[in-house]
């Protein structure tokens, strides 16, 4: 395409990523308040035909390979595989993806497939039913294994998972996610901790880094990166074989380093939220009324070029190392990770 979503610092955003409403049916802790939120009124939300809409326009104008619906929890919307559908359709056809934390999606899985969607990634951080309960406040463990089973069912793939560690918390229990994840097939991603929780208790002194994961990791496994090129993408990877055989590989694991090693310079990123503001960040202070403008009547072009003019603002990075950081207003459930 001729236009593009160009920042000053020379990047160019392909991946777009939607949220799709910023409820959610669990209370992870370093996401939300045991109370929740106070959520957005429903006609706050893009329609299905907004999101459309919007997914035409990043990809006609910008050149938009992939699309990414999160949330919130964004099975809890149920007009999901009409707005994919409507996504698949567009050309060129983008790649679909959705991140979810599983929970419904045994009954909808293979629906959402057959609309069009590609890939899957699952928020788990943890195989024991009382340490889930504890990090995410609702007793639904065997709901979420029950949602990946029938993702692969499905034959999505590859099925990813997302783990947050919490010190103290679960992550001593690195070692068997990795060697459960392991056994059922998933590609395991670990996760550093961001400030994005509603209750502003992140503690860089004490949030689990990557080099903590590693410690976990290497009593029982050994870890090899993988040399196939990273491209934008968040996750750093390795092949995983066990101590006692380190010839055979057993699968893959990605740590997702924001913190400690982070990748913004080769950020390809562009976000919408659910009320239809663009974020060109996790981490922006400021945000753009798209929706307005499109409820209001603006056309394809008008909207483009405000979406252009939001991007040439984003900057270099998330900041978090500055002595004047302070975190975004929003928490996680409402940006969309
Ligand atoms: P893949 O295309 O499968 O690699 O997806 P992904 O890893 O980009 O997406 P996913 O929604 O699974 O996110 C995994 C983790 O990466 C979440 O904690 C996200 O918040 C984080 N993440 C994704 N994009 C960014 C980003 O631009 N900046 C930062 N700091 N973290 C990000
Ligand atoms: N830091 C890092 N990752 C987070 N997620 C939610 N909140 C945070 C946070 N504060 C993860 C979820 C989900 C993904 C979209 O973002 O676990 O997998
Ligand atoms: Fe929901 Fe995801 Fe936030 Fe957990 S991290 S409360 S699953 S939006």
């Amino acid at each position: 395409s001729e236009d593009s979503l160009l920042d000053t610092f020379g990047r160019r955003a392909r991946d777009l990523r939607i949220s799709l409403t910023d409820f959610c049916n669990l209370r992870c802790s370093y996401c939300m308040p045991a109370e929740g939120v106070e959520f957005m009124p429903r006609d706050a939300a893009m329609s299905a035909e907004e999101i459309v809409r919007f997914a035409r326009i990043g990809v006609e104008r910008f050149g938009v390979d992939q699309i990414r619906f999160t949330g919130g929890e964004p099975l809890t919307r149920h007009d999901i595989t009409e707005i994919i559908a409507g996504v698949a359709a567009l050309r060129p056809r983008p790649n679909i993806a959705l991140t979810t934390n599983a929970i419904g999606l045994d009954n909808r899985a293979a629906k959402l497939a057959a609309a069009g969607l590609d890939r899957i990634n699952v928020s788990l951080d943890t195989v024991n039913p009382d340490t889930f309960a504890e990090i995410t406040r609702r007793p639904f463990l065997q709901r979420v294994l029950a949602g990946i089973e029938g993702a692969k069912a499905a034959g999505l793939d590859p099925v990813k998972i997302n783990a947050v560690l919490l010190p103290g918390v679960n992550d001593q229990q690195a070692p068997d996610l990795l060697q459960w994840c392991l056994d059922n097939d998933l590609s395991l991603r670990f996760i550093e901790q961001m400030p994005l929780d509603a209750g502003h208790s992140w503690d860089r002194g004490t949030m689990v880094t990557a080099a903590d994961v590693f410690a976990l990791l290497e009593p029982r496994f050994v870890l090899t990166p993988d040399e196939a090129p990273r491209g934008g993408a968040p996750a750093e990877k390795f092949r995983v074989a066990s101590r006692e055989d380190p010839e055979t590989i057993l699968g893959d694991v990605g740590i997702i380093a924001s913190v400690t090693r982070p990748f913004c310079a080769d950020c390809t990123r562009t976000r919408l939220t659910a009320e239809g503001r663009v974020r060109t960040c996790l981490f922006s202070r400021t945000e753009v009324d798209l929706l307005a403008a499109m409820r209001a009547g603006a056309s394809d072009e008008e909207i483009a070029n405000l979406w252009k003019g939001a991007h040439w603002a984003k900057l270099a990075g998330h900041g978090m190392d500055s002595a004047d950081f302070t975190q975004p207003q929003r928490p996680m459930s409402a940006i969309g990770g």
